[in-house]
C-alpha cells in the first residue's frame, strides 16, 4: 500500500485547468480564490488537503494564438504559465499541484486512459460535420449559435464549419447510467439550478462526441493513429488525474489513482458544466473508474452590471486589482459579495465601500481601539478571564457560543457570504457593545473589573472572527492573531497544525489569561478610490 497514507481525513479539490491563450482574467482568479478558501478551511479543520490547479495548453485555440504571435506553442505556453503562477502567489493561493497538460507525465496518463476506453469498445471512427467554436473548443448545434453564426458565449467569434473524420466517444451508451447517477446522488451537481440545466440537457438524449481532430498538431497523437490528435477536452479533463501523481512516481493510472482519487470537488464556472457533469463521468464510467463526489458550477462575473469582454473594453485586470488593493481585500470582496453559484457584479466604488466598512472599520478599528484601551486602562495586561466568567445571556458570548458550528456549516455548504454575514454579526455586536457599555466612563468611576470584562469579551470576539475568517483573509487574520499575542501564521500550514486545533480555536472564550498582547497598530488601512475613477 502507499507509504504516504495518513490517518487524517482527506479532501481533494480542483479548479479548472485554465487555457493559456492569454494571461489570467478575473474569472479564473475568482474560481481559484474560492477554491483556495475551501482548501484553507479544510486544512484549518486538520484535514489533509490537495488543491489542484493548472493549465490546459493544447488545442486549436492555443496553437493559433501562438502562431499569431510568431511563437512556438510550447514557448508561448511556458510564458503564459508564469503569469498564472505569479497571480496565484499575489492572491495568496496555496495550491498543492499545478497540472500542465503539456507535461510528458500527462501524455502517459492520457494514452493509458484512451487505451482503456478503446478496449472497452467505446471509441469508433466516423464523420464529423458541424459548427465548431474554437474559443470554446466545442461543436455547437446550429440552434445554439446566435445571429450571423456567432457563438453565444464568445459573441465576437464566428463558429467554423468542419467536415472531417474523427474518432468518437460513445456518450449515448451512458445515458441511463448518467441519469441513474443524477437521481441517486442529487448532490453530484450543485447548485440546484445547474443540476436542472444538466438534467434538461441529458433528457433530450445524448449524442456521441468526437474526441480527435485532424489537421491539428498541437496535442497528443491518438496512440494507434497519429494522423489524429486527441481532442483538447478529452486530454484536459485527465489533467486532474495526472495532478494526483507524486513528483517521483511513474506516470501510470494505478499510481495516480492510489491515494487521492476520487476527487471530492470540481469547482468550475457554469460555461463548462457539460464537460464536467456529463462527458467526464461518462468517460470515467467507460474506463471503469469511480466518479468524483461533486461538481459545483459557479456563476459569471460582470463589471458595473455589464458582461466583461475585451470588445467592450471593460475587463477587470486581477493583477492591477491585487496590486492596488491587496490580496485580502480582493478575496474578501469576491467571497463575501457574491453568493457562490449566482452571477455577481464588480463595481469599484462598492468594492472600496464594502472593504472599508467591514475590514477597516468594523474589524480593524475595533481591534485597534480595544487594544488601545487595554494598554491605557489595564497597563497592557491581558485580563485574567475566560468564557466561564460570563453568563449565558451575555450579548457577545451568546452570539459567539455556537458561531463556530454555524460558520462551519456555511463553509461546508460553500456559502461564503453567509459565513461572512454570521461572523460580522459578532463583530458588529461587539462594536455596539463597546459603545453602549462605554468602558472609558467605567474606568473613570474606578470600575476596573467591569472594564476588564468588557475588553476581554470584545478582544475574544475579534479573535474568533479573525480565526473563522482566516480562510478568506489569511493575512489580516494573522496580523490580528499576532497582535492578540499568538504566534500563529495562517499562511504557514505546518506551524498552524502544531498550534491551533480547530475544535478549540473555533469556540468563544479561548483567549488565554495573561496573553502577551501586542501594542495596538492599525491592521488594515482604509482603501481609496484612484483619483481618476
Ligand atoms: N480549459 C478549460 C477548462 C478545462 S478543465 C479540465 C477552460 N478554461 S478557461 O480558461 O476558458 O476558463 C476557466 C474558468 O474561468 C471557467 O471555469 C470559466 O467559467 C471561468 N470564467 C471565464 N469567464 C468568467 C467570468 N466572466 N466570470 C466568472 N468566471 C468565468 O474553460
Amino acid at each position: 500500500m502507499s507509504n504516504y497514507k495518513t490517518d487524517r481525513p482527506k479532501f481533494s479539490l480542483t479548479t479548472p485547468l485554465y487555457y493559456v491563450n492569454d494571461i489570467p482574467h478575473i474569472g479564473s482568479a475568482y474560481t481559484t480564490m474560492v477554491a483556495d478558501t475551501i482548501a484553507r478551511f479544510h486544512r484549518l479543520q486538520g484535514k489533509s488537503v490537495l488543491l489542484i490547479t493548472g493549465t490546459d495548453e493544447h488545442g486549436q485555440k492555443i496553437e493559433r494564438t501562438a502562431r499569431e504571435k510568431g511563437l512556438d506553442p510550447q514557448v508561448h505556453c511556458d510564458r503564459i504559465v508564469t503569469s498564472f503562477t505569479n497571480l496565484w502567489d499575489k492572491l495568496n493561493i496555496k495550491y498543492d499541484r499545478f497540472s500542465r497538460t503539456t507535461s510528458t507525465r500527462h501524455e502517459a496518463i492520457v494514452k493509458e486512459f484512451f487505451q482503456r476506453v478503446w478496449d472497452r469498445g467505446d471509441i469508433y471512427l466516423s464523420r464529423q460535420q458541424g459548427w465548431y467554436c474554437v474559443a470554446c473548443e466545442e461543436f455547437k448545434e446550429e440552434r445554439e449559435l446566435i445571429e450571423g453564426g456567432y457563438c453565444a458565449i464568445h459573441t465576437n467569434k464566428k463558429a467554423e464549419w468542419r467536415d472531417e473524420e474523427n474518432y468518437f466517444f460513445c456518450l449515448s451508451q451512458y445515458q441511463q447510467q448518467l441519469e441513474a447517477l443524477y437521481a441517486e446522488k442529487p448532490e453530484f451537481i450543485q447548485p440546484e439550478s445547474r443540476r436542472n440545466e444538466v438534467l434538461n440537457f441529458v433528457q433530450k438524449g445524448l449524442k456521441d462526441f468526437s474526441i480527435s481532430r485532424v489537421n491539428l498538431d498541437w496535442g497528443f497523437p491518438v496512440p494507434f493513429d497519429p494522423q489524429h490528435t486527441i481532442y483538447v477536452w478529452f486530454d484536459a479533463l485527465l489533467g486532474y488525474v495526472t495532478a494526483l501523481l507524486e513528483p517521483e512516481q511513474e506516470p501510470t493510472l494505478a499510481n495516480a489513482l492510489a491515494k487521492w482519487w476520487p476527487i471530492d470537488l470540481h469547482l468550475i464556472g457554469k460555461d463548462i458544466l457539460r464537460f464536467h457533469a456529463v462527458y467526464w463521468p461518462a468517460m470515467l464510467m467507460s474506463a471503469g473508474l469511480p466518479l468524483p463526489e461533486q461538481v459545483f458550477g459557479h456563476g459569471f462575473l460582470t463589471k458595473d452590471g455589464q458582461k466583461m469582454g475585451k470588445s467592450l473594453g471593460n475587463t477587470l485586470d486581477p493583477f492591477t486589482l491585487v496590486a492596488q488593493y491587496s490580496a485580502d481585500a480582493v478575496r474578501y470582496y469576491f467571497l463575501k459579495e457574491i453568493e457562490l453559484g449566482k452571477d455577481g457584479d464588480f463595481n469599484e466604488t462598492r468594492f472600496v465601500n464594502v472593504i472599508n466598512a467591514d475590514l477597516a472599520n468594523d474589524l480593524g478599528n475595533l481591534l485597534n481601539r480595544t487594544l488601545g484601551m487595554l494598554i491605557k486602562y489595564c497597563q497592557g495586561n491581558g485580563p485574567q478571564l475566560s468564557a466561564a466568567d460570563y453568563g449565558t445571556d451575555h450579548s457577545l458570548k451568546k452570539i459567539g457560543s455556537n458561531l463556530g458550528e454555524r460558520v462551519t456549516k456555511a463553509y461546508e455548504a460553500l456559502q461564503f457570504s453567509q459565513a461572512c454575514e454570521e461572523i460580522f454579526n459578532l463583530v458588529r455586536a461587539s462594536n455596539k457593545y463597546i459603545d453602549e457599555s462605554a468602558p472609558w466612563s467605567l474606568y473613570k468611576q474606578d470600575k476596573q473589573t467591569e472594564v476588564e470584562q468588557i475588553l476581554y469579551a470584545v478582544l475574544e470576539s475579534v479573535r474568533l472572527a479573525a480565526y473563522l475568517l482566516s480562510p478568506i483573509i489569511p493575512n489580516l487574520s494573522t496580523d490580528i492573531y499576532q497582535q492578540l499575542g499568538f504566534s500563529v501564521d495562517f499562511n504557514n500550514q505546518t506551524q498552524l497544525e502544531r498550534t491551533a486545533p480547530f475544535v478549540q480555536h473555533s469556540q468563544w472564550g479561548q483567549l488565554p489569561a495573561n496573553q502577551n498582547l501586542q501594542k495596538a497598530r492599525p491592521v488594515f488601512s482604509k482603501l481609496e478610490l484612484p483619483s481618476n475613477s
